[in-house]
């Protein structure tokens, strides 16, 4: 059985991690089973129930946004307009060389986040899946995807893209097609310290994990046989699991370990 909340006004309260939701949809029934069976949730009818200080996802009737006291943040691929007009120039769409691709080519995210390094490939002309594993950090990319699909200069890349709430590791052996390129950006162990990321993003970080089975999500890629398989590292950091690319792109902060089969 779905764990399903009547609409209304209705707020979840995560405990443990102190996440709460504020569920303002405009349908009849929410389903949160997903997020439940991550974090505790407690329903609670009243915002003065939230404690102070409290992670909250906020369900709004045309946005969802995750909160906590001033901060705020949501997903809003506009920004990345500028970064699509000089497409080229991205080191991922280096690494992935599109042109070696069929229009249309399968690409997996299998580490999806926010979703913009996808939009990237999606520009580039791949079909992207987006895995993410995550239920909250999901429900935040779904929602940015169905805001951009009602933006024009974003609408036909969009169309593109398909979130697939989930672990990866499974999902890549449960592939019924063949994919042609293979992303992999796992949060790396050594976190940003948080002064130096944007302050929205400090929110995400209290939901992200680093990855706990590089060897699982390496192998699981490896054995999908991609034509490409392209892996984002920090510029000094040790290679995935250990184990040395064919050739890497370089650029100032981060580098993309790849192997093509
Ligand atoms: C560093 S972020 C990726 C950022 C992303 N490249 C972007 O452009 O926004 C890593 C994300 O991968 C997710 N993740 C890590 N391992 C995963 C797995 N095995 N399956 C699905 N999602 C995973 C984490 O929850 C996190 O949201």
């Amino acid at each position: 059985m779905g764990f399903m909340i009547e609409w209304k006004k209705v707020n979840l309260y995560i405990e443990r991690t102190a996440i709460i939701m504020y569920i303002y949809f405009d349908q009849k029934e929410t389903d949160v089973t997903a997020i439940a069976a991550q974090y505790p949730v407690t329903c609670v009818t009243d915002i003065d129930e939230i404690p102070e200080g409290a992670l909250v996802l906020h369900y709004q009737p045309d946005m969802v946004s995750l909160e906590c006291g001033n901060l705020e943040m949501h997903g809003d691929l506009t920004t990345m307009l500028p970064r699509l007009k000089r497409l080229n120039t991205e080191m991922l769409i280096k690494a992935a060389k599109p042109g070696n691709f069929p229009q249309g080519a399968l690409a997996i995210d299998a580490t999806a986040g926010m979703g913009e390094d996808s939009l990237l490939l999606a520009a580039a002309g791949f079909r992207v899946k987006l895995f993410e594993y995550n239920a909250v950090i999901a429900a935040l990319l779904q929602d940015s995807l169905q805001r951009a699909a009602a933006i024009p200069e974003l609408a036909d890349i969009v169309a593109r893209m398909e979130v697939v709430p989930g672990d990866s590791i499974r999902g890549i052996r449960e592939l019924e097609e063949h994919a042609d390129v293979i992303y992999l950006d796992p949060m790396f162990p050594e976190r940003q310290k948080s002064g130096l990321i944007k302050k929205k993003f400090q929110l995400l970080q209290q939901l992200e994990r680093p990855c706990d089975d590089e060897n699982g999500l390496l192998t699981a890629a490896m054995e999908a046989k991609p034509s490409k398989l392209i892996i984002k590292r920090p510029l000094k950091g040790p290679q995935l699991a250990g184990v040395m690319p064919g050739y890497t792109v370089k650029g100032k902060a981060i580098r993309y370990d790849c192997f093509a089969f």
